[in-house]
């Protein structure tokens, strides 16, 4: 009683491979989803402290550093130059952290001292 060799209906290497792809387009996405959110906010070897304040503070500080709507003034802060590099480091409450190198965020508290009152 031999039993009928019945043929693979397919081959079965093409649905392992179907699922490899699917997984490789999967990380693929996930990677350039994540890219952008890894990167630092500042370009490492950008200097112009008037640019970047521009670009990352005047949005809730206003462009001189005079306060907006219900965020605070800082032309003219009491907070020492070591105070705001410490909190460009950590951010605090709602102001968020300044993503940036350390020498970038001790150029940007130099930049606060000097914005006038
Ligand atoms: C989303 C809004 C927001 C952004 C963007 C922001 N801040 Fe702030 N900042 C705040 C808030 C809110 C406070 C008050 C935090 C507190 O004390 O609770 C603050 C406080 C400060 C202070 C302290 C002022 C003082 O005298 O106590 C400094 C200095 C400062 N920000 C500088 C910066 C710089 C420089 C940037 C850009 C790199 C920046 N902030 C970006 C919201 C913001």
């Amino acid at each position: 009683m031999a039993e009928p060799i019945a043929p693979e209906p397919s081959p079965p290497v093409s649905r392992v491979t179907l699922a490899g792809v699917a997984i490789f387009v999967a990380a693929l996405m996930a990677l350039l989803l994540w890219l952008p959110g890894t990167e630092p906010r500042v370009p490492p070897g950008e200097t112009d402290m008037g640019a970047i304040f521009a670009r990352n503070c005047a949005i809730c500080h206003g462009p001189t550093g005079q306060g907006k709507g219900k965020f605070p003034k800082i032309a003219g802060t009491e907070k020492t130059e070591e105070e705001i590099v410490r909190q460009l480091e950590t951010g605090k409450g709602e102001m968020p952290k300044f993503e940036a190198t350390p020498a970038q965020r001790e150029a940007m508290a130099r930049y606060v001292k000097e914005l006038r009152k």
